[in-house]
């Protein structure tokens, strides 16, 4: 049977799951904080850049399944099932900061008119479920199971494939306690079910780190390769072929075995910095992911390095055009994105910059200067150097030859289909010089030669 269903947040996760729940045929109400994102959604307009996000949101609000609010109290009231899907942004000292989601589980309390199934989309820590109940259940003088019941639904959709991560999942786990939970999750999910997606139906911890877990692994396959790729390069070896040679091993898969600047976005760092934290506050041993994290940090000024090595030494008074601001490519979302530190890096180093995104240079503007929780943990003094030389030298551009225009170099950042056919014959007609320092490996190297261009990739000779 369909269900009434709040999702508290709508961003990244909450948006996408308020479409998907509704294409399901369930009534969805998104409530987020943000006026701006709740008119601008009412309106059909995606408030973030996702293929095919902009037909779902339209038809399920057409088909008033579908509708967006900032009255979070009747919103909930309402549900039979509330999402939570507020962000869990790194601390200080690299624990989750769970205050959004306690801020949640508090209005919930209030607004708990009779048995409704709570469901963490959020990542959050082992534990953390627990916690949502306990309050709940202190504030509300509800017990558990019966009151109300706790479900653990972590999200593992990747940005720039969120849509069909929603409809086509890998795997949905849900961690759970009562069997009146289980049925409405049951329902919620039948679309799913019947498309025989896996379900995992484990306890709200394993639920709980499954997702970490998982974040962690992935992190480190990247890590991985990357310093296999600075390896192969430092020995004359093509990491192309070993990551594809190794990819052919069943046990191992091809998949997130490219190199590159090192991973960003608003998962990984975050959650290994969080999983590492757990280890450190149970007595548990997490070297290897604690090595990762430091092992990614490096690669990222291992990439403004080799670029600067590239351009013969300093790049103070040269034109570098940077392509590609995004984390990764399809997606805006600038959050820890490596070209973050490499711009700046660029800008501390006296070098005039003109960057391109397709998606993302809104978003990159305010990050790279150190606002908001992702903007790189700059200190004040830190924060107002570089946002002195952004005003005076970060010049954003059209498009991808607007941005190579008197460049003395490019490096091209995140791996947007849109440079991986550069038009090499223009780009060196607009540059001033001839230094490509790819750090996706999305060029042919020989071709790029040929083209009488100094190139660069990573791992690659
Ligand atoms: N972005 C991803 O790819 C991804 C993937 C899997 C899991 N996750 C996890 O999902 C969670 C959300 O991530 P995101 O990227 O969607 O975050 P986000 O920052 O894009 O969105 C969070 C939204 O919640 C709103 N919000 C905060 N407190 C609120 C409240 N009390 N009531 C209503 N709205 C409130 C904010 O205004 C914001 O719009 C995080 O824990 C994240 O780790 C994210």
């Amino acid at each position: 049977m369909a269900k009434n269903i709040a999702v508290i947040g709508t961003g990244y996760v909450g948006l996408v799951s308020s479409v998907g729940l509704a294409d399901f045929g369930n009534i969805v109400t998104g409530v987020d904080l943000r006026a701006d994102i709740v008119d601008t959604l009412n309106s059909g307009r995606p408030t973030i850049y996702e293929i095919g996000l902009d037909s779902y949101l339209q038809r399920n609000i057409e088909a008033e399944r579908l509708h967006f609010t900032t009255n979070g109290d009747d919103t909930i009231a309402a549900a039979d099932i509330v999402f939570v899907a507020v962000g869990t942004p790194p601390k200080e000292d690299g624990h989750a900061d769970l205050s959004q989601i306690e801020g949640v589980a508090r209005q919930i309390a209030a607004n708990l008119t009779g048995y409704k199934v709570i469901v963490t989309k959020s990542t959050v820590p082992v534990g953390t479920n627990r916690r949502i109940q306990q309050i709940i259940a202190t504030e509300s003088g509800q017990t558990p199971g019966r009151g109300f019941s706790v479900v653990s639904n972590p999200e593992f959709l990747r940005e720039g494939k969120a849509v069909q991560d929603f409809f086509h999942p890998d795997r949905i786990v849900l961690g759970y306690e009562d069997e009146r939970a289980r049925e409405y999750m049951e329902d919620v999910y039948r679309a799913l079910y019947l498309i025989q997606t896996p379900f995992v139906w484990c306890n709200l911890e394993t639920a709980e780190l499954i997702k970490y877990a998982s974040n962690a692994f992935l992190a480190t396959k990247i890590t991985f390769i990357n310093q296999m790729a600075n390896l192969a390069e430092a020995t004359g070896a093509d990491i192309h072929t070993i990551a594809k040679s190794m990819g052919m091993d069943g046990r191992i898969s091809p998949k997130f075995l490219h190199p590159g600047p090192g991973y960003g976005g608003s998962c990984f760092p975050k959650d290994t910095k969080a999983v590492a934290a757990t280890g450190d506050e149970y007595g548990v041993d997490m070297s290897l992911i604690k090595e990762v994290i430091r092992g990614n940090d490096r690669q990222k000024t291992i990439t403004a390095g080799k670029l600067v090595k590239l351009m013969g030494g300093s790049p103070a008074g040269k034109t570098v055009a940077v392509l590609g601001l995004a984390f990764k490519a399809e997606t805006d979302d600038v959050r820890e994105s490596p070209a973050i530190e490499i711009v700046q890096e660029l800008l501390r180093e006296g070098a005039t910059v003109r960057a391109f995104d397709p998606e993302g240079i809104e978003n990159f503007r305010s990050a790279v200067i150190g606002e908001g929780p992702f903007g790189g943990g700059l200190n004040s003094d830190l924060r107002e150097k570089i946002a002195e030389a952004a005003a005076e030298r970060l010049h954003y551009c059209t498009d991808e030859f607007n941005a190579l225009d008197g460049a003395d170099a490019l490096i091209i950042v995140t791996e947007w289909n849109v440079f991986r056919n550069l038009d090499l014959d223009r780009a060196a007609l607009l540059m001033t010089g001839r230094v490509i320092f790819d750090a996706r490996n999305v060029l042919d190297p020989e071709h790029a030669r040929e083209k009488g261009f100094t190139y660069a990739g990573v791992g690659r000779v």
